[in-house]
């Protein structure tokens, strides 16, 4: 079989750093999913109109009956090359359970069911976020962040966030990398890889809305930034083309870091 010819899904597909994305793709059929089906048909129709080849589906990631059609859905669309998992909310959504729930639980969801997907050469690319290097290691909360649909998972990490939704944030993306290093093991047994992927500020939608409630902290970060400038979705879309491409067939369980170089000098700024 032709491996170029193989499925690539992509989770926010309607989003910024989703859309983007699927633009690096130009050799595969790519499933577009993201919440509303309205957007998902869009971004379709706007892929297709430029040659790829798409097809999508609507799924919210924290139900695990929509996962299964999503999954159903890539298995008549092809054999999976990537998931390429770009879903999630930023604390600007101000609802700790919320993020909670789609960033950290609705990952966990994806990682098991397209596991049945996957085979050798496929990979997993989760999305992170620089933020999540800013939570410390620890034995209080680092089990409950791997197991996040445990019941209590969610108790458990609630007292640490003081009532923060962007440090529920910072959390949760710690535990998208903790969930990487969990099923690294049972992907590599397939021959298949689980690479997180940490982008520090990217200009979409999604960042422009937190920079509009912290105007003075995203000026600061700019500063800060080695590269004297926010990223943009292509940063991210080249990096991730690379890992799910043959090149990067020995890079699993590991995290890259794509954030101009910032984030440490705000890990020194934290210590001053
Ligand atoms: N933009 C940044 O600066 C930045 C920085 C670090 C990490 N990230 C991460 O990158 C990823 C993409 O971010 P973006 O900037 O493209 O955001 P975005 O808001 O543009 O796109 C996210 C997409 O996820 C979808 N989504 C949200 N909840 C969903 C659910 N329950 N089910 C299905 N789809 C859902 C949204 O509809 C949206 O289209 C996110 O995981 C984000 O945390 C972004």
């Amino acid at each position: 079989m032709n491996t170029d010819k193989k499925v690539i899904v992509i989770t926010g597909g309607a989003g910024g750093i989703g859309q983007t994305c699927a633009r690096v793709f130009k050799n595969n059929p790519i499933v577009i999913t993201d919440y509303s089906q309205e957007s998902v048909d869009k971004t379709v129709a706007d892929l297709t109109k430029e040659g790829y080849e798409a097809s999508g589906i609507a799924c919210d990631i924290t139900n695990a009956k929509d996962v299964e059609k999503l999954v159903e859905f890539t298995s008549k669309t092809g054999e999976l090359k990537a998931l390429v998992h770009t879903a999630g909310v930023s604390g600007t959504v101000q609802d700790l359970k919320k993020v909670f729930t789609i960033d950290l639980i609705g990952t966990d969801i994806l990682i098991n069911a397209f596991y049945k997907l996957a085979t050798q050469g496929s990979s997993a690319i989760l999305l992170s976020s620089m933020m999540a290097h800013v939570v410390p290691s620890n034995e209080a909360y680092d089990k409950a962040l791997a197991n996040p649909q445990d019941p209590d998972s969610f108790k458990t990490v609630e007292p640490f966030v003081n009532g923060s939704s962007d440090i529920m944030y910072n959390f949760a993306k710690r535990g998208v990398i903790l969930l990487s290093h969990k099923y690294v093991d049972a992907w590599g047994a397939k021959g298949a890889r689980l690479v997180t992927v940490s982008p520090g500020v990217i200009e979409t939608p999604m960042a422009l809305k937190a920079a509009e409630e912290h105007p003075e902290r995203m000026e600061m970060i700019k500063q800060a930034t080695p590269l004297k400038r926010n990223g943009n979705p292509e940063d991210i879309a080249d990096v991730i083309g690379f890992l799910t491409s043959h090149a990067a067939r020995f890079i699993t369980g590991t995290d890259i870091l794509v954030d101009g170089g910032v984030l440490q000098n705000i890990k020194k700024m934290d210590h001053k």
